[in-house]
């Protein structure tokens, strides 16, 4: 078994969490108070993310999941240079991986969405082997982290992706928010999305322990089964077990991280 420390700007990289195989012990904490983390500079990002890891590993934790594209993007490396006792998995390598491999083969040209800074970092657009198209859509994290009814959502998503329709044969969500809106964004553009969750999921499970099952569906983990999960947040412990509940039906404690 192993303790595994998560992390994100806010609830999107409890995406990733909820997937992971829950007989580990996690440690998640959704830096809220900092969020966006879109808007801010790479010394922002790296201030933040040291912060998180020091209280990760007093908590400790032996492996970190940065569950944030934006992070992993732009100071993972940095991050692995100074935490170098530690195994630290990035959510965009092996997503990567899994759009390059066969399994990928047809699709051709992808759509990738994120925010301003995963996409001015190139990352995705550097290492996908394919034609990749990358927009910056800054509005979707604070719209998902406001609770914003589905019609507001899809108001964003027609502001930025109007003229992308019939162009693209895959949606590449490069943002841990996003898969919270996957339904909407694939019924817009009738186009199939990727996301990191699957490949990341696979990647942890293997490293820590046996899955236990397959099942990528969002709702679908119970958290009554997760014995050791623990969740903080830098802002609001009471909006965020309210955000958790909304989007994800769980019933789950909260607690503050100062
Ligand atoms: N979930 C983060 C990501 O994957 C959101 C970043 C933000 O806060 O802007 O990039």
């Amino acid at each position: 078994m192993s303790k595994i420390g998560v992390f994100d700007s806010g609830l999107g990289g409890l995406t990733v969490l909820f997937n992971l195989n829950n007989s580990n012990e996690y440690v998640y904490v959704a830096d809220q108070k900092n969020n966006p983390y879109g808007e801010k500079t790479i010394e922002q990002l790296l201030d933040y993310s040291k912060k998180i890891v020091d209280f990760l590993i007093s908590k400790g934790c032996d492996k970190i999941v940065i569950a944030c594209n934006t992070v992993s993007a732009n100071v993972s490396n940095e991050l692995r240079k100074i935490y170098n006792e530690i195994e630290i998995i990035d959510v965009i390598t092996e997503t990567v991986k899994l759009i390059n491999s066969e399994k990928y083969e047809k699709m051709k040209k992808i759509l990738l969405i994120a925010t301003e800074k995963t996409i001015e970092s190139n990352m995705y657009q550097k290492l996908i082997n394919k034609e990749v198209k990358g927009i910056a859509t800054k509005d979707i994290v604070p719209a998902i982290e406001n609770l914003a009814s589905k019609k507001d959502i899809i108001k964003i998503i027609d502001r930025y992706l109007e003229k992308e329709k019939g162009k693209h044969d895959a949606i590449l969500l490069g943002c841990t928010h996003y898969p919270i809106i996957k339904k909407e964004i694939e019924k817009y553009l009738q186009i199939k999305s990727i996301d990191s969750i699957s490949a990341v999921s696979k990647y942890v499970d293997n490293i820590s322990t046996k899955p236990d099952n397959n099942n990528n569906n969002l709702n679908d983990r119970k958290d009554d089964k997760y014995s050791n999960l623990e969740i903080y947040t830098t802002k609001d412990e009471k909006y965020l077990e309210k955000q958790i509940k909304e989007i994800f039906n769980k019933d789950i404690k909260v607690k503050i991280l100062k």
